[in-house]
């Protein structure tokens, strides 16, 4: 069966990297990849969002299955175009694509199916958005209706913060992302992501996993897309697993079936759980990044298997295996991310830090120029590693990380620490 895989990232590198050992599998393209992806799966030289020339491209090498890792695609329609053309793919149609890529319609979609939430109101214009961040107070937290890669919330921690940000977003700093904005409270917790692939109002959980989505050590400075991640997670426990399931996940497929944008694909519900029990910060209609890349890590059965399964109507019969291990993904990323950053420079090193079978690295930012691999985005790569304890999954990752050199290279070197934590506490 022949696979096309769409995207650039680190994500995708880990879903090629599965499906690749599917026994299903004859061969695997990539639109349009990075130097990684590249070493496994055939380049298509076609943008991600570019769909009619994937539907022109897939017709003519009869790809059996489209598989999509971002959001941007799927939110202009790719699903939608694909099945029109009659062509199998795999992930959202646009109109439920738009629970992530409008934030005020997934926060209002919440409100009005009772799905655990923090407290907001959305705006269009700059006075009354003032008056509520005078009402409410600071800390607070202003977000971008549309897609800004993870980049479009500021936690503000003072009120002239607060208005200057929202003057800023008014002002175009997102251009039509930012023309609507939701303010809501500061909801203190841990942070954790929760997947499953769905179907209907039916779905299968994927393993569990938490992200660090400041560019910091500790949680400080800017978000970022993500700047590593682990699983599974010790603050999902069973209980608070069955509570997101009752509570936000079953209700999300049933409120969005309702609505008439019921849902296949991947539904990632991005959780705050903390002194105001499990609140739902935001949802994704695709796998997290860099969550995947633990994740794929930890999966034995055949993902690509699961993917059929599901779009043959057969959810039922999907029961994902995974490993026992623990595994930790840290990315390196350019310096300046996610402000402004630098391309260009050489990357080596990963050939030695693949030498330890426990460590795959998955490329994000990368290409290649005169033969060599070279820095090309604000996430360059994410280095993954897979141990018996976490904790030894976070040593052997960072032995890895040091192997590997690019000028002005930035990694938090605190991934996995507030799941070893909770594990010691646990313990004792
Ligand atoms: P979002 O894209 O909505 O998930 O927001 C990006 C990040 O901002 C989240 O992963 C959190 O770290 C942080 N964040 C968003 N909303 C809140 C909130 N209400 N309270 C505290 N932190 C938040
Ligand atoms: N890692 C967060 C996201 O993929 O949105």
């Amino acid at each position: 069966m022949k696979v096309l895989v769409v995207g650039n990232g680190g994500r995708e590198h880990a879903l090629a990297w599965k499906i690749k050992q599917s026994p299903l599998l004859t061969k695997l393209y990539v639109a349009r990849g990075n130097a990684g992806i590249w070493q496994i799966a055939e380049k298509v030289d076609i943008a991600p969002t570019d769909v009619e020339k994937l539907i022109d491209f897939a017709r003519k090498e009869k790809i059996d299955l489209t598989v999509v890792g971002p959001e941007q695609p799927l939110s202009e329609g790719i699903v939608d175009a694909f099945e029109k053309a009659g062509l199998k793919i795999f992930g959202h149609r646009k109109n439920a694509a738009i629970l992530e890529a409008s934030k005020v319609f997934a926060k209002n979609f919440m409100k009005k199916y009772g799905i655990p939430t923090a407290f907001y109101e959305t705006f269009d214009n700059e006075k009354d958005a003032i008056d509520f961040i005078k009402k409410l107070g600071t800390p607070i937290v202003i977000k971008a209706d549309g897609l800004a890669a993870g980049k479009g919330v500021v936690i503000a921690n003072t009120e002239e913060e607060a208005v200057d940000t929202v003057k800023d977003m008014f002002g175009g700093r997102f251009g039509e992302a930012s023309k609507r904005i939701v303010i809501e409270e500061f909801l203190e917790g841990e942070e954790a992501s929760y997947i499953a692939m769905v179907d209907g109002e039916k779905l299968v959980p994927m393993a569990t996993s938490q992200d660090h989505k400041r560019v910091f050590d500790g949680d400080r400075g800017p978000n970022t897309g993500g700047m590593g991640a682990y699983s599974p997670t010790p603050v999902i426990t069973p209980e608070v697993e069955k509570q997101t399931l009752e509570k936000i996940m079953y209700p999300t497929l049933k409120g969005m079936k309702a609505e008439g944008r019921e849902m296949r694909g991947f539904l990632y519900a991005g959780l705050m759980i903390g002194t105001k029990g499990i609140n739902v910060l935001e949802f994704n209609v695709r796998m997290g990044d860099p969550e995947t890349q633990p994740i794929m890590r930890r999966l034995e059965s055949d993902l690509l298997q699961h993917m059929l399964d599901i779009l043959d109507g057969k959810i039922e019969s999907v029961q994902p295996v995974w490993s026992n291990k623990w595994s930790i993904g840290v990315v390196m990323a350019s310096k300046g991310y996610p402000g402004k950053y630098e391309k260009g420079f050489e990357i080596t090193g990963i050939e030695k830090a693949e030498e330890d079978p426990d460590i795959v690295v998955f490329h994000a930012g990368t290409d290649l120029k005169d033969g060599k691999l070279i820095t090309a985005g604000g996430r360059v790569l994410t280095v993954t590693a897979i141990g018996d304890t976490l904790m030894e999954a976070k040593e052997k990752v960072y032995k890895a990380v040091e192997k590997i050199h690019f000028e002005g290279a930035h990694y938090r070197r605190d991934i996995g620490d507030k799941g070893i934590k909770r594990i010691l506490k646990q313990d004792l």
